[in-house]
């Protein structure tokens, strides 16, 4: 849906980095964690085209039903810096909720991996797979038993949302390339460190509780930036673990008209495809891209 919507706040959240919250009803009422929505500014034509963000999370009125949603956005450039100077009572536009959304999660541990502003998606994910909020009329489901949130930021003031995602009893683990707080490297020594450690590797190595289960002991969600998603999917290939990432590829109309957001996928008999990220994704399971 396109529709004009009043901002209700503006709250900064780390360093360069804002929550926006804005009235919709209807918006909140269909998203789902993972989808996105293009926004920008009424009549203004600089900038003329709108931005992906992630769905952050629904916000709900006083009787618990879907008020609004929020993003939260990191000020990069053009956009994000008008974004910034919004407050209260401003009109804004939006088109939405785009692309596919996380699959509903079935493995027992969900590990959820972020890179920079890459956090957004995972509270709603986390919320939904803890069976805390229902998301498109879905009534609330438990669907994890356990969630690890591995995130990474250039150093500790980037770091946001952390006091929203914890009290859903997710476990943390941080890491920031200044040490500032938490492993001083990248992200990505975490997730290797958890595979190492919560991955028995082959089937035949597994306990035979683990075999006889149906459910796979864990799953990868993952969203940041590009280096970052290809050396998680290569770790996730390693150990078996099922994985999707969600890709922050540029986009210019957002709903499949223009072409300019196209990955590459492979196909089944060999070589490989353009998809939309913004219709076909911004999710995808990470074997099936051509990197
Ligand atoms: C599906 C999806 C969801 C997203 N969710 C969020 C979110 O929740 N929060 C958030 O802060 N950002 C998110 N992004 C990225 C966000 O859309 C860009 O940061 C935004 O478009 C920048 O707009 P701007 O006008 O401020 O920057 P511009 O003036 O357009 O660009 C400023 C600089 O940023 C670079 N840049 C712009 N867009 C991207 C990009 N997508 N990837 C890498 N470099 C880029 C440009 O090359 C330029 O160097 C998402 C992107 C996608 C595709
Ligand atoms: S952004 Fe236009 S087709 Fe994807």
């Amino acid at each position: 849906m396109q529709i004009i919507v009043p901002v209700i706040e503006q709250v900064r959240v780390a360093r360069d980095t804002y929550r926006l919250r804005l009235a919709s009803p209807e918006l909140a009422r269909a998203a789902l964690p993972g989808q996105f929505f293009m926004i920008r500014s009424p009549g203004l034509t600089n900038p003329l085209l709108g931005r992906p963000f992630a769905l952050y999370d629904t916000y709900l009125d006083d009787g618990g039903n879907p008020a609004g949603i929020d993003v939260v956005y990191l000020v990069v450039g053009k956009m994000t810096g008008l974004m910034s100077t919004w407050s209260a009572g401003d009109r804004v536009e939006v088109w939405g909720p785009l692309g596919n959304g996380f699959p509903t999660p079935t493995a027992k541990h969900l590990l959820l991996v972020a890179g920079g502003i890459g956090n957004t998606p995972f509270l709603a994910v986390a919320r939904a797979a803890r069976g805390l909020r229902g998301y498109a009329a879905a009534a609330a489901q438990k669907r994890v038993d356990n969630i690890t949130f591995c995130y990474g930021t250039r150093s500790a003031e980037y770091l946001a949302g952390l006091d929203d995602i914890a009290p859903l009893g997710v476990e943390l683990r941080l890491a920031t390339d200044d040490g500032s707080r938490g492993h001083h490297g990248f992200v990505t020594d975490l997730v290797a460190d958890w595979l190492l450690k919560n991955t028995p590797g082959d089937d035949a190595e597994q306990p035979s509780h683990a075999r006889t289960s149906s459910r796979p002991p864990a799953a990868i969600f993952c969203c940041g930036p590009e280096p970052m998603m290809h050396a998680v999917a290569r770790l996730a290939e390693q150990h078996k673990v099922p994985c999707w990432l969600s890709l922050e590829t540029p986009m210019a109309c957002g709903f499949g008209a223009c072409f300019s957001c196209v990955t590459k996928v492979k196909q089944p008999g060999g070589g490989w495809d353009y998809r939309r990220v913004c219709v076909e994704g911004p999710i995808f399971p990470a074997e099936s891209l051509a990197f």
